[in-house]
């Protein structure tokens, strides 16, 4: 039987998403089908799967625990830790590679004193490497939630950090979504 979220310290999934799992459930013609879009709804409120996110699903999908970290590691998207505040994911594929990605990524390591794949000790900044953004002739190009920035030099890295460090998230080149 799996333990409530909140007996696990971890951040409690509201009955809203819950109701939002359930209904999504109701529309796949298997429980474990539906797994994906469930696993969306936690990673939209808390940014992040925790393992009392886990054994919701586990529950209500009628899953293993293995098959649902199975999914959660295979996917880049999904996340079982709490966030930074900004993740910068950078293309390192061969055309961003090709038109300066190194240089990109080298900038954002001096500004943050941080490696790819680490979290600024304030929690703001994370960088990631991310494969092709689908946006290989604009590169080199980083992610930002759904926002895409493209072009990138060292000067423009610096102009978007300084943005984010200030609170403002500068317009994209190409948002993935327009409604939120
Ligand atoms: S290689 Fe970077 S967006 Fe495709």
């Amino acid at each position: 039987m799996s333990k409530p979220v909140d007996e696990m310290n971890e951040p409690r999934i509201s009955a809203e998403a819950l109701t939002q799992i359930d209904a999504i459930i109701e529309k796949y013609p298997t429980k474990p089908s539906a797994l994906m879009p469930c696993l969306w709804v936690i990673m939209d409120e808390l940014g992040y799967v925790p393992a009392g996110g886990v054994a919701v699903l586990v529950e209500k999908l009628g899953v293993s625990t293995a098959r649902v970290y199975e999914v959660l590691s295979f996917y880049t998207m999904y996340r079982t830790e709490p966030q930074a505040e900004h993740t910068l994911q950078v293309c390192h594929n061969i055309s961003c590679h090709v038109m300066g990605a190194r240089t990109v990524i080298a900038q954002l390591e001096k500004r943050l004193g941080v490696r790819m794949g680490e979290n600024t000790p304030d929690g703001k900044f994370r960088i990631e490497g991310a494969e092709c953004l689908g946006a290989c002739g604009h590169g080199p190009c980083l992610q930002l939630g759904k926002h895409l920035y493209e072009n990138l030099d060292t000067g423009k890295t610096d102009n978007l950090l300084e943005s984010l460090r200030k609170g403002d998230v500068p317009r994209a080149d190409t948002d993935r979504q327009l409604e939120d």
